[in-house]
């Protein structure tokens, strides 16, 4: 018999292309993880109405109607306690959590960054790592702590910055790795082979790693730079 799928919900405030890079992924009934859950904290997250034709569960908890964040938190929780939700994907989900919340959830929660940790923490990597003239540049799946794009790192994927490059170019190529890097943590921490010490996560069990540029999920990629 195979184990059953991780329910997982995935929070979003906006566009969704991460969150639809998941549910595609776990489409395939061999993902160990099922997207059971969207939970949007804008009204206008263009990612609900992909996870409602997808036929997934999609609720909005608009942050604005409530007093404080851990009230809008408290809301969040029970939803996720209706759906017995066992872990969680951010996917541009533009609200700090406060530690409580990242407590209660400390290990089953994952967030996608559009930088290489920890460089640029915050907005506006893309532009800033331009601005610094850095050569390569990608995105960083890790477990959510409580301070700002911190937490130990599961999974990056970096791509060479190009003279031509804007932050539009360059953000564009960034999030072709996320939608490859994020659906595969996912998979890997859902089948239980994250595991962490410290700030090391070992992923257990055989990797391919034919590029060293995508650690360490290998690499099917015939863009990504070659490296000896
Ligand atoms: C992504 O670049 C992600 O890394 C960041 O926010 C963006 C969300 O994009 N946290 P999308 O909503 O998944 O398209």
């Amino acid at each position: 018999m195979t184990a059953a799928r991780k329910r997982t919900a995935v929070l979003i405030s906006g566009r969704g292309s991460n969150l639809e890079a998941l549910i595609e992924s776990a489409r395939d009934p061999s993902f160990p993880a099922e997207i059971a859950l969207v939970v949007a904290n804008r009204p206008e997250a263009a990612g609900l109405a992909f996870a409602r034709a997808s036929g997934i569960a999609s609720s909005l908890v608009d942050h604005k109607i409530y007093a404080g964040r851990e009230e809008f938190e408290r809301s969040l929780q029970i939803l996720l306690e209706l759906h017995q939700i066992e872990f969680i994907c951010l996917a541009g989900f533009m609200r700090v959590l406060t530690p409580w919340f990242v407590r209660l959830w400390e290990g089953r929660m994952i967030n996608i960054h559009p930088a290489l940790l920890p460089a640029y923490r915050g907005l506006d990597t893309h532009a800033r790592a331009l601005a610094d003239g850095v050569k390569i540049h990608g995105c960083t799946v890790h477990f959510v702590r409580p301070a700002l794009d911190e937490g130990p790192i599961i999974a990056q994927a970096a791509i060479p910055v190009l003279d031509t490059d804007t932050p539009e170019s360059l953000a564009a190529r960034v999030l072709a790795e996320e939608h490859r890097i994020y659906p595969e943590a996912l998979a890997r921490l859902a089948s239980g082979r994250l595991k962490a010490e410290g700030n090391r996560v070992f992923s257990g069990g055989p990797i391919v790693a034919s590029s060293p540029l995508r650690v360490p999920f290998g690499d099917d990629n015939p863009q990504t730079m070659e490296t000896k």
